[in-house]
């Protein structure tokens, strides 16, 4: 991974996974990271390994208020925010027919509102030329199984939700490439044009050409 040296990241869904991985990555390419999840003990155990590299934010994703309330903090302990990787997310596998409406809305809840919640948090404290990345799936672009579907549409909203911000780079964030393989690489790529008005003008992911790298 390119140098992040100096810059300032909130990894959502740090407590484990994916998440975890994204915030050791960015802190070992020299970043500070604020991390966030529901599991205060697992953020404790990992800002103690990653020391001054890290601060902790507790708090849910579903839960709008607060999860904002931590994102000022982080962003008032980091000095800013330069990138946020977007990675809390919950699966659950079953029929339309089968599954308790309950668990629809808890996936719904946290893959699509959290996210939204995320960006909502995030956005007034991005500083210019600032990253975005979501960590979606592949599920986002395709139903992989019936029993994939809920979880499959959730995906496909939080693409859409990754698309929005992208046309919103005008602010200075920049939207990531949905599949997790392809996010990596735009944590170190800056937005060079406004988008935030006007027409859709392309349903694919952005591309090297809608994101340039850093200097
Ligand atoms: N693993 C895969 O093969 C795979 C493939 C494609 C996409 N993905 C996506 O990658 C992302 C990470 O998944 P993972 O595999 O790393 O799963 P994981 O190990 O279960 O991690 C999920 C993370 O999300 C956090 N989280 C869940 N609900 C939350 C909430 N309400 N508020 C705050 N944080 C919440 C969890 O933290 P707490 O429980 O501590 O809150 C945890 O840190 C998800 O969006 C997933 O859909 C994973």
């Amino acid at each position: 991974m390119a140098s992040l040296d100096g810059r300032r990241v909130v990894v959502t869904g740090a407590s484990s996974g994916i998440g975890e991985a994204a915030a050791r990555a960015v802190a070992a390419a020299g970043a500070r990271v604020g991390l966030v999840a529901r599991r205060a003990e697992r953020l404790a155990g990992l800002a103690e390994e990653l020391g001054d590299a890290a601060v902790v934010g507790v708090a849910d994703v579903t839960d709008a208020p607060a999860l904002t309330d931590a994102v000022d903090r982080l962003a008032a302990q980091l000095g800013g925010l330069d990138g946020v990787v977007a990675a809390a997310g919950t699966m659950h596998l079953g029929a339309v027919g089968e599954t308790d409406p309950e668990r629809w809305r808890e996936v719904f809840d946290v893959n699509v509102h959290g996210l939204l919640a995320t960006a909502r948090a995030a956005l007034p404290h991005l500083t210019d030329g600032a990253s975005w990345v979501t960590i979606s799936s592949m599920s986002g672009r395709r139903v992989p199984s019936a029993a994939g579907g809920v979880y499959a549409a959730s995906k496909h909203a939080a693409h859409a939700v990754d698309e929005t911000l992208r046309r919103e780079a005008g602010r200075g964030a920049c939207a990531s490439p949905p599949s997790p393989r392809a996010s990596w690489p735009p944590i170190s790529w800056r937005a060079t044009s406004p988008r935030a008005t006007g027409p859709a003008e392309t349903t694919s992911p952005p591309s090297a050409s809608a994101c340039t790298p850093r200097a």
